[in-house]
C-alpha cells in the first residue's frame, strides 16, 4: 500500500546498486534530496556545502525551526577537515567508528561546510556510518553529506524506505533502498566541544563502552533529540550579540541592515536609499525573495552584521509561509535574546 501511495505522488524508490547510487550521487551534487539507508535509520541527505540544498532538507521535513544537522563523512580524516579532531574524538573514532556514534566537535576555522548545517553554532556533529550503501554514497557524491532522520519533524525516525515515502512524500529526488536499518535506533550523539564530555543522545553506544574508552565516567544529559523534552535540557542556540529589530521599514543611524528582497522601498531615517548604504552594515538574504536562498544565507550574514558598532541589525519582514517560519523563528529568538528552546 505503502508503494501504491509512493508511486501515486510521483515519487522514485530505487534498490541501492551501483547505478542508483551513481544516480543519486548526481542528484546531491545537483542541490538535490536523496533519502539514504544508514545502519541506524534512514537519512534525508544533501550537500554539506550547499546551503540552499541543505535548506531543503528543512523544508521538507516541515521543521518550524532551524536544528543543527549531523555531516556524514567517510572517516576520521575525512571529518579532521572540518572539526577540530582532539584526543578523546580520535579514541572514540578508533573503537567506534565507522558505526552509530556522532560527535560534537568545534568547527574548523574556514571549512566551507554551509552555517545553515550548524544553525550557526561555532561546532559541528559528524559521523562514519558503517553502512556500505551510505559508504558508497559518500564516495560517489565526493561531498559530505548533511542528513537529519529521514522523517517529518515530530514523527518516528524511519527504519525502512516505506517509512521515508510515506512521511516525505514527493520532497525527496530519490529514495535509496537498502532493506530494514540494521540498529532502528538513531546514533549516540556525544558533545566533546567542552572539556566535559556529555551525551545528549543516548543511542546504539552505550555511556559505558565510552566512557570505558575515555577513562572517564561520561555524564548523558538528554533532550536534544526531536522528542520532547524536559525543560531545562536544552540545545543551546547560536544568537548574535547585537540587538535585532524585527520588520524595520527603515534604518536606523547606527543601524546595519538585513534586507530580504527589493530594498527599492527602504529607506535610511536620516534620508537617503538603504540600498547606498555602506556594504559594511547592508546584507540581503535574497534579492528575489526567494526563501531557500535567505535560509542558506542566514547565520552567515547575521554573523557578519552582528558587530559592536552596529547599534542593532534591522531586519525587514520575511514572509512567514513555508521556510519563512523558520527563518522567523530564528530571528523572533535572536530578538528576544533567548538563547534556549528547541523544537
Ligand atoms: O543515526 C543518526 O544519527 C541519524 C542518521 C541519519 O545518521 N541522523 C539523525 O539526525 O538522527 P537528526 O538531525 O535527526 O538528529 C541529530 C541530533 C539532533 O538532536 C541535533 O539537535 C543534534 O544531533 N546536533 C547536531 N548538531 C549539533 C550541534 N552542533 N550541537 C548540539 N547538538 C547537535
Ligand atoms: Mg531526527
Amino acid at each position: 500500500m505503502g508503494v501504491m501511495v509512493a508511486l501515486l505522488r510521483g515519487m522514485v524508490i530505487k534498490t541501492a546498486n551501483k547505478d542508483s547510487i551513481e544516480e543519486a550521487a548526481q542528484i546531491l551534487r545537483d542541490g538535490g534530496l536523496v533519502g539514504m539507508p544508514t545502519e541506524t535509520v534512514y537519512g534525508l541527505a544533501a550537500n554539506a556545502f550547499d546551503g540552499q540544498a541543505v535548506a531543503r532538507i528543512f523544508e521538507a521535513k516541515g521543521r518550524p525551526s532551524f536544528n543543527p544537522l549531523i555531516v556524514h563523512v567517510l572517516d576520521l580524516a575525512a571529518a579532521g577537515v572540518l572539526v577540530e579532531v582532539d584526543d578523546r574524538a580520535e579514541a572514540l573514532a578508533d573503537r567506534f567508528w565507522p558505526g552509530p556514534l556522532t560527535m560534537i566537535l568545534p568547527r574548523k576555522a574556514g571549512t566551507d561546510i554551509s552555517e545553515l548545517v550548524s544553525a550557526g553554532l561555532p561546532t559541528l556533529a559528524v559521523r562514519a556510518p558503517r553502512h556500505k550503501v551510505t559508504q558508497a554514497l559518500i564516495r560517489a557524491a565526493g561531498v559530505p553529506l548533511a542528513a537529519p532522520s529521514a522523517n517529518r519533524s515530530g514523527s518516528l525516525s524511519p527504519t525502512s524506505p516505506i517509512h521515508v515515502a510515506d512521511s516525505l512524500g514527493e520532497n525527496v529526488d530519490l529514495i535509496l533502498a537498502a532493506g530494514p536499518s540494521e540498529v532502528g535506533l538513531e546514533s549516540t550523539v556525544i558533545d566533546l566541544s567542552s572539556n566535559v564530555a556529555v551525551i545528549l543522545r543516548p543511542g546504539a553506544v552505550t555511556p559505558e563502552e565510552i566512557s570505558a574508552v575515555l577513562g572517564v565516567e561520561v555524564l548523558v544529559e538528554t533532550g536534544v533529540s526531536d522528542a520532547p523534552k524536559s525543560p531545562g535540557l536544552v540545545l543551546k542556540h547560536y544568537a548574535p550579540d547585537t540587538p535585532v529589530r524585527l520588520n524595520a521599514v527603515d534604518v536606523g543611524d547606527g543601524e546595519a541592515l538585513l534586507g530580504f528582497g527589493s530594498l527599492k522601498f527602504m529607506g535610511q531615517k536620516s534620508g537617503g536609499a538603504a540600498a547606498d548604504m555602506d556594504e559594511s552594515r547592508l546584507r540581503n538574504l535574497s534579492e528575489d525573495g526567494d526563501l531557500h536562498e535567505a535560509a542558506a544565507h542566514l547565520f552567515a550574514m547575521l554573523k557578519e552584521l552582528d558587530r559592536p558598532e552596529h547599534s542593532a541589525i534591522a531586519v525587514m519582514a520575511i514572509p512567514d509561509e513555508g521556510l519563512g517560519i523558520a527563518i522567523n523563528d530564528r530571528l523572533m529568538r535572536a530578538a528576544s535574546g533567548s538563547q534556549g528552546q528547541d523544537d
